[in-house]
């Protein structure tokens, strides 16, 4: 009866925005497809993620947030799944609610776990001085994960739990409405565009999410376990200032 209820919830919705017209999947063939590469110079229209067809979200407190503080407040006691149950607390996101870009990670760690605070473990401290020598300063940017909770011992997030976190993490990309977003490492791309990725044939990149610009690099972590990758890393960061400022700032 709930699931019936809820697809009548989501018919009347879609009623609402588009009028009687059932637009299937097909009906979008062509456009907006979003795992096509786009060329850089192609990538710059940005366009706001519509939350129309996430039919679990539609009537949830949270789905009408108007301000971060606001989504928050509504989703920080979260329990949809057991990760509500181990964390220590919610990692929401932080920075500057109006940032142009959205550095976009994995999921809270330890030490993120204690503080409430994403990326400010020893990959943390790492990524925020690599940014810092390149010209993005923590405080101009926003930074929040796939998952808002700790997976126990930092183990990967499972299918399940990045399918009932990801709706929070659209909701947040459509109120700060990011004229970028920075994917860290493999699981942050993945979990985006539903698809597994070769990180080494993408990073550098930038790929179509809902029409705004999802440049992709490396984890921190990564640099860590694996040093020789900082160059790379360090690359694509200048690359993507470059980006930035030719084609976004104003
Ligand atoms: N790794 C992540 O992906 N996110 C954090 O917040 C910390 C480490």
């Amino acid at each position: 009866m709930e699931t019936k209820n809820k697809i009548i919830e989501f018919l009347n919705y879609l009623k609402e925005i588009y009028g009687e017209y059932i637009y299937t999947e097909e009906s979008f063939q062509g456009q907006n497809n979003p795992y096509i590469i786009k060329e850089s110079s192609q990538a710059f229209s940005t366009s706001q993620i519509s939350h129309s067809l996430d039919i679990f979200s539609i009537g949830t407190d949270w789905f009408s947030a108007k301000t971060l503080t606001e989504l928050e407040q509504k989703i920080n006691k979260c329990t949809k799944c057991n990760l509500g149950t181990t964390r220590t607390n919610f990692v929401f996101g932080d920075g500057n609610p109006k940032a142009e870009i959205v550095f976009v990670g994995e999921a809270p760690g330890e030490e993120e776990d204690i503080q409430g605070l994403p990326f400010v473990g020893k990959a943390g401290r790492l990524l925020t001085k690599l940014m810092k020598s390149v010209g993005f300063e923590r405080e101009e940017v926003y930074i929040c994960n796939i998952l808002k909770c700790r997976p126990p011992k930092n183990r990967k997030p499972l299918p399940t739990e990045v399918e009932l976190c990801k709706p929070y993490l659209l909701k947040q990309l459509e109120l700060i409405k990011p004229k970028i977003i920075v994917a860290l490492g493999a699981t942050a791309v993945e979990s985006l565009l539903n698809t597994k990725v070769k990180m080494a044939e993408l990073r550098g990149k930038i790929l179509n999410f809902y029409d705004i610009p999802l440049f992709v690099t490396y984890h921190p972590a990564a640099l860590l376990r694996t040093p020789g990758l900082t160059q790379e890393f360090l690359d694509d960061l200048k690359s993507l200032k470059e980006i930035f400022e030719k084609g976004f700032k104003k």
